[in-house]
């Protein structure tokens, strides 16, 4: 009885090259058809069968069809090799061998080849860009502060760090705040009880230094400070400042501004253009504001867009931008914490980090700062 081994082959198992698990498919082939046409036409369906399949679960699964010993469509065709007359069993006999054998090592082959594929898979790809690890940075005030540290150190500073609360008659009052200065109104302070404060400047550092300590002294005060300010774009109702206080015999006007022409350079670039005008604060005198040429219209106030010339946003058309307070220390307040204003001079400054962080990187908004959100604080 002729068998049909085409039938038990999955048609899906049919479609590519047999010779990839057989290098001598063709005269395989064409040695079994000589036997038998249907021999030849079953060899090669199952060598694709088996070349073709996607992984070693299927493989193994078309293994136990064709060659299984229980379902096997070779096994079943041997086992009925008996029921044939001599002749035929020889002949067919003969050919199910060499399809047998052949078959064996078409499906080592098709293993082997998907073994070295799973692990070239494994293999560390040295031409893959590389996953970046996430790391962290420092908030750009951060970055702003260390900067202004490293630049004062440099000038021979030292940091001195004071408390966030404070008492009001370091706040104000030793600062030579007269008692109804407007600065003390409840609209610009947080109390936190009827003489404590949260500090609206960094300023009332210096007095706690210099009561603590004698001259000659130069430190910078780093800090956050707070104030109860209508939040907008621009004003935040806390933020930070740096204060510097350098009190020495004979310090003079000079070399204030010889010192912050330094910062202003560094901080905004060596071309860097600053003016200082006179501004009360009470706890220097003379008082100063120190103002520089606009790092956005070059001082010119205004900017060349595509619709023509427009007001500078930066500046707002003045062509300035404020840096920073400044000026020589009061005599009142060296009176205030015991030393001699006869004998020692000195000068102080106080700056924004904020406003010296929106002005050199355009930051439109000042509560992005205290947000928090990543996608704003990894541009820095
Ligand atoms: N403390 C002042 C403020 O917060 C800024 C300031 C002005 C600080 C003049 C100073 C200074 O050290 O000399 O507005």
């Amino acid at each position: 009885m002729p068998l049909d081994l085409l039938k038990p082959i999955d048609p899906a198992w049919t479609s590519g090259d047999g010779s990839a698990v057989d290098p001598e498919l063709a005269a395989h082939v064409a040695e079994l058809t000589a036997i038998d046409g249907t021999l030849g036409r079953f060899y090669a369906a199952a060598a694709v069968a088996l070349a073709s399949a996607p992984d070693p679960a299927t493989l193994r699964e078309r293994q136990l069809a064709l060659l299984g010993r229980e379902r096997g469509i070779v096994t079943h065709a041997l086992a009925e090799l008996p029921t044939l007359s001599v002749e035929e069993r020889k002949r067919r006999g003969r050919g199910l061998n060499l399809i047998k054998r052949w078959l064996t090592d078409a499906e080592a082959r098709r293993r082997a080849a998907l073994e070295a594929a799973a692990q070239a898979g494994d293999a560390l790809d040295v031409t893959l860009p590389g996953q970046r690890p996430w790391v962290g940075r420092a908030h750009v005030l951060a970055q702003v502060r260390d900067e202004l540290l490293d630049l004062f150190h440099g000038l021979g500073y030292s940091v001195y760090t004071s408390r966030e609360v404070e008492l009001d008659e370091y706040n104000f009052g030793k600062l030579n705040f007269a008692p109804d200065h407007p600065a003390r109104d409840a609209h610009d302070t947080y109390f936190v009880g009827d003489d404590v404060v949260l500090r609206t400047h960094t300023s009332p550092g210096w007095v706690r230094a210099m009561e603590e300590r004698k001259p000659p002294l130069r430190l910078v005060f780093p800090g956050r400070v707070y104030r109860a300010e209508q939040v907008d774009a621009s004003h935040m109702d806390q933020f930070h400042q740096i204060d510097g206080l350098f009190v020495d015999r004979d310090v003079s006007m000079a070399d204030l501004k010889a010192t912050l022409t330094t910062f202003a350079r560094s901080i905004y670039g060596p071309e860097t253009r600053t003016r200082l005008i006179p501004i009360y604060f009470p706890f220097v005198e003379p008082g100063c504001q120190m103002d520089a040429a606009c790092v956005v219209c070059g001082g010119d106030g205004f900017v060349r867009t595509d619709d023509g010339m427009k007001r500078c946003g930066v500046c707002g058309g003045s062509g300035w931008i404020e840096l920073l307070g400044a000026g020589m220390v009061h005599p009142n307040v060296f009176r205030a914490v015991g030393y001699d204003p006869e004998e020692v001079t000195g000068f102080a400054f106080g700056m924004g980090l904020e406003r010296i962080a929106m002005v050199r990187y355009r930051v439109p908004e000042i509560r992005l700062f205290l947000e928090n959100d990543i996608r704003f604080l990894r541009q820095f």
